[in-house]
């Protein structure tokens, strides 16, 4: 799975170019799902212009109630026909909107309950590495962040790991430091909640990849894609890092 997170402000218009350009230069693959998070108002619209075969959409955050007086806040029972997918957790959401593990986990929660699936973003900052506490802060926030779910629930969601220090940043994590905390989610994930969710639970990378660099990530075994943010606005590093997920399915298939 290739997901694009798109934190630009883009307007409805700039939106829809964008999504035009994409659409002219990546190229479809059945084997590999293209997820496109664009901002909440460009949703509606890009929706009808979509060429499903190739793109899905999701939504970069949404709100754990389905009604109610909440100024400001788009449902997951909103968003439930509009998207597949939705960011939970992402570090940004953590740390300047302050969301709680509690928080996280309870939009988890109502992303299933809507049938979205919840990509469940999880991570270190660099203190928490320099303090050798990753495996801790990761194990913390998956804990709290599938609280609410059953063995089968958590089997159809995915899980990010994105280290907070390689997000927008330029510096990405080691392809064997992200091996180590891949496998180390899988293994948590067996613990809480049975080997049959570790195994069907998707795992991305997500932190300055782009298009040099993916396939460094996409190559490592345990890695089912990738989450990319900056290089994700740029139409021909884009189709690159999709083509690079490309000849690793394939290369993977032809092993088996
Ligand atoms: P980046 O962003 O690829 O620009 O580091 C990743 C993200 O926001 O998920």
């Amino acid at each position: 799975m290739i997901a694009a997170n798109w934190k630009e402000h883009f307007t409805v218009s700039e939106a829809s170019h964008f999504l035009h350009r994409l659409e002219e230069h990546v190229i479809s693959h059945h084997s590999i799902e293209v997820v496109l998070f664009p901002n909440i108002l460009t949703l509606q619209p890009l929706s009808t212009q979509l060429d499903r075969r190739k793109f899905r959409l999701g939504a970069q955050d949404g709100y754990y109630e389905d009604a109610g007086a909440y100024t400001g806040e788009v449902s997951m029972a909103m968003l439930r026909d509009l998207v597949h997918y939705v960011l939970v957790g992402h570090s940004e959401r953590r740390h300047i909107f302050n969301e709680s593990d509690s928080i996280i986990a309870k939009k988890t929660q109502a992303a299933v309950r809507n049938g979205i699936m919840p990509i469940l973003c999880v991570g270190e900052t660099l203190q928490e590495r320099l303090a050798n506490e990753t495996k801790q802060v990761i194990h913390n926030q998956l804990t709290a962040g599938l609280m609410h779910l059953t063995s089968t629930e958590a089997s159809a969601i995915v899980i990010a790991y994105e280290p907070v220090w390689a997000i927008g940043t330029g510096e990405f994590a080691k392809p064997d430091q992200v091996e180590e905390v891949i496998l180390y989610i899988r293994k948590q994930v067996a613990e809480l909640l049975g080997e049959r969710a570790a195994r069907h639970i998707r795992i991305l990378y997500g932190g300055s990849v782009d298009d040099q660099n993916a396939r460094s990530f996409l190559d490592i075994p345990s890695c089912d894609g990738a989450l990319i943010g900056g290089a994700s606005l740029n139409h021909h590093k884009f189709s690159q890092i999709v083509e690079s997920a490309y000849r690793v399915q394939q290369n993977r298939t032809g092993k088996q």
